[in-house]
């Protein structure tokens, strides 16, 4: 029988806490205060989309979450515990290539095991396995010149989700793409993040990219003390194909009104140049 202290627990197991914090948080450098009073919830398994003009602070954000950049005022937390340093419970994806170019595909995506320490043999089948999940297999030992961006950007990903995060960040992961290049590296992340769902937080000035892989688009204004201005729920079945879903209408109206909403502040950020 269970006793009413566990009943009690059952119930706050089916309202989880949410997977990221973001409480008021204010981020300044110096006196330029980049980042105002922003308040977000990122639930677990959820993905969620933050689009802005550049240079509005979202990659300040996402490095507060990471715990890069501390903030002036405000908290942010991940599964209920403050940030406070450098987390290791995250993945990154940058736009950047973030490969070790003398490090082989294998040993750039077993960094992370390394660092926890993982003995050699669970490793090895770790690499192994997700060098196959990525589409990869036999091309363990190519350095990163000797694959393509889109290869490049599959070692990426492999290294970024290997550790198992509970949350992933992702900054303008694709924009250095090709555009057939990235709607097919775009449908490989959505095909791993469906198979094991975690929090993702991916900042983008392309809103069709936010619109076609978020559960959710959050809207910042133009800096400077730049804050969420609204929160769009995207209402698209999963899995998606993204160069697809764009036709579809729901989509379209989505994008006509996030776009009324983002539109103004883009404006305002080139008027501010
Ligand atoms: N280390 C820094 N020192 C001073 N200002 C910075 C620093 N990093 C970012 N900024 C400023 O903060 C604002 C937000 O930057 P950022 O988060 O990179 O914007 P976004 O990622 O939206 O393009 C910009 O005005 C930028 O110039
Ligand atoms: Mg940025």
């Amino acid at each position: 029988m269970s006793s009413p202290v566990r009943k009690l627990e059952s119930v706050t197991e089916l309202k989880p806490q949410p997977m990221v914090t973001i409480d008021d948080v204010t981020m300044a450098f110096g006196s330029f205060v980049a980042v105002q009073n922003v308040n977000l919830k990122v639930g677990d398994g959820e993905f969620l989309s933050i689009v802005g003009p550049t240079g509005c602070g979202k990659s300040t954000i996402l490095n507060a979450i990471a715990g890069l950049l501390k903030p002036a005022q405000g908290k942010v937390s991940i599964d209920g515990s403050a940030v406070e340093g450098v987390q290791n419970n995250i993945g990154y994806l940058f736009q950047q290539e973030a490969l070790l170019p003398w490090k082989t595909a294998f040993q750039n995506v077993e960094l992370g095991l390394m660092f926890r320490r993982v003995p050699e043999d669970e490793r090895r089948t770790k690499v192994l396995a997700w060098l196959e999940k990525v589409g990869l297999k036999g091309f363990g030992d190519r350095f990163p010149r000797q694959l393509s961006g889109g290869q490049r950007k599959r070692v990426q990903m492999a290294q970024a989700l290997i550790t198992e995060p509970k949350v992933i960040l992702m900054d303008e992961p694709f924009s250095a793409l090709d555009i057939h290049t990235r709607h097919l590296m775009q449908n490989e992340l959505l095909r791993l993040w469906q198979e094991d769902r975690r929090a993702v937080v991916m900042i983008t000035h392309d809103l069709e990219e936010a619109i076609a892989l978020g559960d959710r688009v959050v809207v910042l204004a133009a800096g400077p003390k730049s804050r969420v201005i609204e929160s769009f729920p995207v209402d698209l079945e999963r899995p998606r194909n993204v160069a697809e879903i764009k036709l579809d209408p729901k989509f379209m109206t989505l994008y006509r009104d996030i776009w009324a909403s983002l539109r103004g502040e883009v404006e305002k950020s080139y008027a501010s140049r």
